[in-house]
């Protein structure tokens, strides 16, 4: 079947079968190897893309359902001011997330900045609980989101 959608602000099209998961088609037919897939059953958070500017495990999509929508990827999200705003955050307190975490944290950041409040310490560790994580510094990692938070307030992104 051919399935024809928006990913990276690029046309696409590709001729697969309907149920094939997304991670797998971003990865095979695309070649987007840095969203990692990992438990295939929406757990550890690895293969989280953006669906229509909403975060959702690429596993557990069936390409069929992204016809004519868009979809982007953490190779597309890392061209862009607001992914500079989460990973200098990261870079400033030591806690950039590894190749396993790197997409699935950074966009699901992303969506908690974007919510136009200040995100309260309890909802950064839920969103870190969504992710099967074992190699950070929780307190780094809130620090990090509250100063991404901080750097998109400063360039004027965020209403109150
Ligand atoms: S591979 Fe999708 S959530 Fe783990
Ligand atoms: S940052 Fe390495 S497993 Fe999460």
């Amino acid at each position: 079947m051919k399935i024809d959608f928006s990913l990276n602000d690029k046309k696409v099209s590709v001729d697969t079968l309907p149920e094939k998961r997304l991670i797998d088609v971003i990865r095979e037919d695309f070649g987007l190897m840095t969203t990692k897939n990992g438990c295939y059953s929406g757990e550890c958070g690895s293969c989280i893309v953006q669906l229509e500017g909403n975060t959702v495990p690429a596993c557990q999509v069936p390409v069929f359902a992204v016809r004519a929508k868009h979809v982007v990827t953490i190779e597309g999200f890392m061209g862009t001011e607001r992914y500079l705003d989460i990973i200098s955050a990261f870079n400033d307190v030591k806690c950039v997330p590894c190749p396993f975490c790197f997409a699935g944290k950074i966009l699901a950041v992303d969506s908690l900045i974007d919510s136009r409040r200040s995100p309260e310490t309890s909802e950064i560790m839920s969103l870190l609980s969504d992710h099967s994580c074992s190699c950070t510094s929780v307190s780094a990692f809130v620090e990090g989101v509250k100063i991404a938070y901080q750097n998109r307030e400063i360039r004027g992104e965020l209403m109150r």
